[in-house]
């Protein structure tokens, strides 16, 4: 790993991701944000519709029924859990409540960890892993805070046990370590035994992050939660703004999480969707190249064409895939599309072959 230091000082213009706006003019088939394409769960659905006129009154501010289920998921004590108003809620309430004098990143990741940290101040070490973006621990320096995703956004990568990141994180106990398992939910199974929750107990320097936002397809609703030990999950929720989840989202996360059948579904469509998206990409050789993940996504390596080129390409024929060139330590060659079902990767791939085989190609990167 190397470290290379801030480049970017202004927190301003990093909020940039991946998503269509729903009244976005025309429709784009959704690549960008790399949401479960099943689409909301029915169950919720039907909660939602039950429970509209639960708004006319304030929400419960400790979120205690969604609080002890997710202690019970996750085998802790309800002090163990925080619920926040999506997991982005809780990337900012950390910076605020640890307020790190340094963080460490270890990049291309989600850049919300750098904007929370530029806002309150913290100088950022950039930590870049030399070849093939493999997560490898390091030596943290002066930093009192890292930030992991994981599984990694836009990579994919993940460590290859939990173990071994957990040993890194009770290596260096004064610094907080921030594991983010947005993409790591119950529902998709496949990579959850990597999860650092099982290890929180042990480690009172680490806090994990989840989200229900990716997982049940509810972005726009906003649920996630954090589990830690009581101490920093105290600190942490005393920066939550109060009432900041709503009755609504308090509701929809029990009924989804109650859910075993969209959870069955879940794991099955993506059992399926994901080797056959890779097997997709394979055969677009050589024009692309895609990372192996461990996530609902893939970072793809572009060869013969730029990714602001593929990008704008692919609107024009209805597709909207995240160009990733803003990430630090990626470029022009790089993009990241989300796994949908068989039928729209299907029609994704056919677009690019399309594209790639244009009188007018794009620009190579
Ligand atoms: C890695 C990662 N963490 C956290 C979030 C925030 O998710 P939410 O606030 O919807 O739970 C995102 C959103 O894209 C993400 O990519």
């Amino acid at each position: 790993m190397r470290k290379i230091s801030t480049p970017c000082t202004d927190p301003t213009p990093l909020f940039r991701h991946g998503g269509v706006l729903p009244n976005h003019r025309g429709s784009l088939l959704d690549f960008s944000a790399s949401i479960n394409p099943l689409g909301p769960p029915e169950s919720v659905l039907r909660v939602l519709r039950h429970e509209l006129s639960s708004i006319a009154h304030y929400p419960d501010t400790d979120c205690r029924k969604l609080t002890k289920r997710l202690a019970a998921l996750h085998q802790v004590s309800p002090e163990h859990v925080v619920v926040g108003n999506g997991s982005n809620e809780l990337i900012y309430s950390i910076a605020r409540a640890f307020r790190p004098k340094r963080v460490a990143i270890v990049e291309p990741t989600y850049t919300e960890y750098l904007r929370a940290s530029l806002l309150i101040g913290a100088k950022v070490d950039h930590w870049l892993p030399e070849r093939g973006f493999r997560f490898r621990p390091f030596l943290p320096g002066a930093a009192n805070l890292v930030w992991i995703c994981h599984p990694n956004n836009p990579t994919g990568d993940m460590w290859a046990s939990s173990w071994q990141l957990s040993r890194w994180v009770e290596a260096h106990p004064r610094v907080l370590f921030v594991i983010d398992e947005a993409f790591l939910s119950e529902s998709a199974q496949r990579w959850v035994p990597r999860s650092l929750i099982p290890y929180m107990e042990r480690r009172p320097n680490l806090i994990v992050l989840r989200s229900l936002t990716k997982s049940h397809a509810l972005p726009g609703l906003r649920l996630g939660y954090a589990v830690a030990s009581p101490r920093l999950a105290e600190c942490l929720r005393s920066q939550i703004v109060p009432w900041s989840v709503n009755c609504l989202a308090q509701s929809a996360g029990l009924a989804a999480l109650e859910d075993r059948d969209y959870a069955r579904r879940t794991a099955q469509w993506l059992g399926e969707s994901h080797s056959m998206f890779r097997a997709g990409l394979q055969e677009l050789a050589p024009h692309l190249k895609p990372l192996t993940s461990r996530a609902n996504f893939f970072l793809i390596e572009l060869k013969t064409l730029t990714s602001d080129c593929l990008t704008a390409r692919l609107a024009e024929r209805g597709f909207a895939i995240r160009d990733a060139s803003n990430f630090v330590g990626l470029d022009r060659r790089y993009v990241r599309m989300a796994v949908r079902t068989p039928a729209d990767n299907s029609r994704l791939f056919g677009a690019i072959r399309a594209i790639v085989a244009e009188a007018a190609p794009c620009p190579a990167p």
